[in-house]
């Protein structure tokens, strides 16, 4: 048995990890642990205890957990999004000592699309214009969404200095909707993801989770789980 624990385990990620762990989805996984921001902190206790710690918090949760991800080699699945590029760096270097898996998007439809965007980008003549938009609920508090920028990314690969806007739109009660537009004149290409449940998010962290107890030292994508599967 894996023992995971779980950082941000009342929010609306951290309550549907706990229902799939207890539904025993991965059967192989148990719930050993979990802390929140109202808890001040986390537990050396607590971290002796798992093999992986699954993150769906805020961003300024790393800093709490990190020391002790150190101190015990613990993995860890990192759901968050947000990151500055001083804590982006923190996790590099957290990296070089336990095996974590990161990505701003845990769904299977969305690591496909990060790969096929590159793809279509890089077919389509540059004089075609590309526009992202991400649609989400409005209580979620970072802009463009991680996604968003990931996707923006992959498409820079395919076209280099090209300048891509991305439109958030924050409405509703939306879980997640990315589409990427390619405009020319007299066509428009489009592809659009739509996330129906947070559960594709919960359930792409716990097969990361599974997957990452085996790995060496690194930092490693949702597709690297995704492929390392297969
Ligand atoms: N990678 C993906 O597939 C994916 C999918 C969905 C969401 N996300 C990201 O996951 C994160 C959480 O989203 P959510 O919708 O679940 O948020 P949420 O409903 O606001 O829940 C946040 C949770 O994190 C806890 N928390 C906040 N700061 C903390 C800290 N410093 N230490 C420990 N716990 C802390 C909160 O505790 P309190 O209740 O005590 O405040 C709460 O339990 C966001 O960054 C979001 O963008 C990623």
């Amino acid at each position: 048995v894996t023992n995971v624990g779980i950082c941000g385990a009342s929010g609306k990620m951290g309550e549907r990890l706990t229902r799939l762990l207890s539904e025993k989805k991965i059967p192989s996984l148990a719930l050993a642990g979990s802390f929140n921001a109202h808890d001040k902190g986390c537990s050396s206790d607590m971290f002796k205890g798992i093999d992986v710690l699954i993150d769906f918090s805020s961003p300024n949760a790393f800093t709490t957990y990190a020391p002790l991800l150190s101190e015990f080699k613990k993995a860890a699945v990192i759901g968050t999004t947000g990151y500055t590029q001083e804590q982006l760096q923190n996790i590099n270097n957290l990296a070089t000592q336990v095996p974590i898996v990161m990505a701003p998007n845990m769904s299977v439809g969305v690591n496909v699309l990060f790969n096929i965007v590159e793809q279509m980008a890089s077919q389509l003549p540059a004089d075609f214009e590309i526009h992202v938009q991400d649609i989400h609920h409005k209580e979620k508090k970072d802009a463009p969404s991680g996604t968003a920028l990931k996707i923006k990314d992959h498409l820079q690969k395919a076209h280099p200095g090209t300048t891509i806007p991305v439109d958030s739109v924050r409405t509703g009660d939306v879980t997640g909707e990315h589409t990427i537009s390619f405009y020319n004149e007299g066509e428009r290409l489009e592809l659009t993801h739509r996330a129906l449940s947070r559960d594709i998010f919960a359930l792409g962290a716990l097969r990361a989770a599974r997957w990452v107890v085996t790995q060496k030292p690194g930092l490693y994508s949702m597709n690297d789980v995704l492929k390392g599967e297969l």
